[in-house]
């Protein structure tokens, strides 16, 4: 089992590429640039990871963002997620960054946008990897400021496929940002939105219905409307679920609780994904991992999360039969 989840062909359409700054290129970023951050070693930085809910980590996902202030620091810090995707056997990812965080260090726009686009671009030719980039807002922060961060973005439109709404759900639902996603749509972006982690069924409703999402990033606490479950199966909107993101942040208390095997049987788009890898322990195989130990279950259960993935993916159709015919390959050769 374990071996099929290795090497088997995966996709990634939840990750927030700041969540996969580890603590030793942490340490080593606050050295070159001269930023001071309340730790010692990377071990220290690692012992402080110790969540209660999403609040207590975005708290010091935010302070560790601080050490990212030049191109070249952006440019690593993505690169170093993408040989990581090598290794898991990810082909293709489509990942989230937030522009507030930077721009409002006074980091430019440009910088952070160019820095991470250059990595991907070599990923694609040395690598073998394909992506996608989608900037999202902070929704702590006001709507103003997130149409704000729109215009900065126009210029770099097509590097951008889509929009999404990332931070602390509680008190800050999906209908805060009508305006800006719909002028987001109207620019021709995709729209995508976390909704269902800690907020409630409605606000997964709201982000399809107000929001006009392509996808539902998280969405597990779908499971308390029984009639949007129904909806989400029969429509096939996908969610981006993230299964030791869950667990470490108390979503669900243990992965045995864990409802995206169920979701998967009852016929969801549902897909695994990492969101925070380095302050959640775990990139895209251990998730698979994780998830197989606590539900068994077939090859074809398996590879159906990398299928489902491809379906919701931001490519074109022809791009996802070759990733898909990949997929049917590995599985009959398993066979
Ligand atoms: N939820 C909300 N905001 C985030 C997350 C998440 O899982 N990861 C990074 N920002
Ligand atoms: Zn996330």
């Amino acid at each position: 089992m374990h071996s099929f989840i290795q090497h088997l062909p995966k996709v990634e359409l939840h990750l927030h590429i700041e969540g996969s700054l580890e603590p030793e290129l942490m340490f080593e970023l606050a050295q070159r640039n001269q930023v001071e951050i309340p730790f010692n070693s990377p071990e220290e930085v690692r012992n402080a990871y110790q969540f209660t809910n999403l609040q207590s980590f975005l708290d010091i996902y935010y302070q560790g963002a601080n050490v990212l202030l030049h191109e070249q620091d952006f440019f690593d810090l993505t690169w170093a997620y993408l040989l990581r995707c090598k290794q898991d056997n990810v082909i293709h990812t489509e990942i989230f960054f937030d522009p507030q965080t930077h721009t409002a260090r006074g980091v430019a726009f440009k910088t952070v946008i160019e820095g991470i686009t250059k990595a991907l671009e070599q990923a694609k030719s040395e690598l073998g990897i394909s992506s996608q980039l989608i900037m999202c807002f902070l929704r702590h922060l006001s709507e103003e400021d997130a149409i704000e961060t729109l215009q900065q973005a126009l210029p770099y439109k097509e590097k951008i496929v889509g929009v999404g709404l990332d931070s602390s759900e509680q008190g800050h639902p999906p209908e805060k940002f009508t305006e800006v996603f719909r002028q987001a749509r109207e620019a021709g972006f995709l729209a995508v939105a976390h909704a269902g982690e800690e907020g409630p069924a409605l606000n997964i409703r709201n982000a399809i219905d107000i929001l006009g999402v392509k996808r539902v990033d998280h969405g597990v606490r779908c499971v308390e409307d029984e009639a949007l479950v129904a909806e989400l199966a029969e429509t096939r909107m996908p969610l981006t679920v993230c299964p030791l993101s869950n667990t470490k942040l108390k979503v669900f208390q243990e992965m045995t609780e864990h409802n995206i095997v169920e979701l998967l049987r009852k016929g969801l788009c549902v897909t695994i994904n990492s969101d925070d890898p380095a302050y959640f322990g775990g990139y895209m195989t251990d998730n698979f991992n994780a998830v197989a130990n606590a539900h068994p279950m077939t090859h074809a259960e398996l590879a159906q999360f990398t299928l489902n993935a491809i379906e919701a993916s931001f490519i074109s159709d022809a791009e996802k039969q070759a990733l898909a015919e990949k997929v049917d390959h590995y599985v009959a050769s398993h066979a």
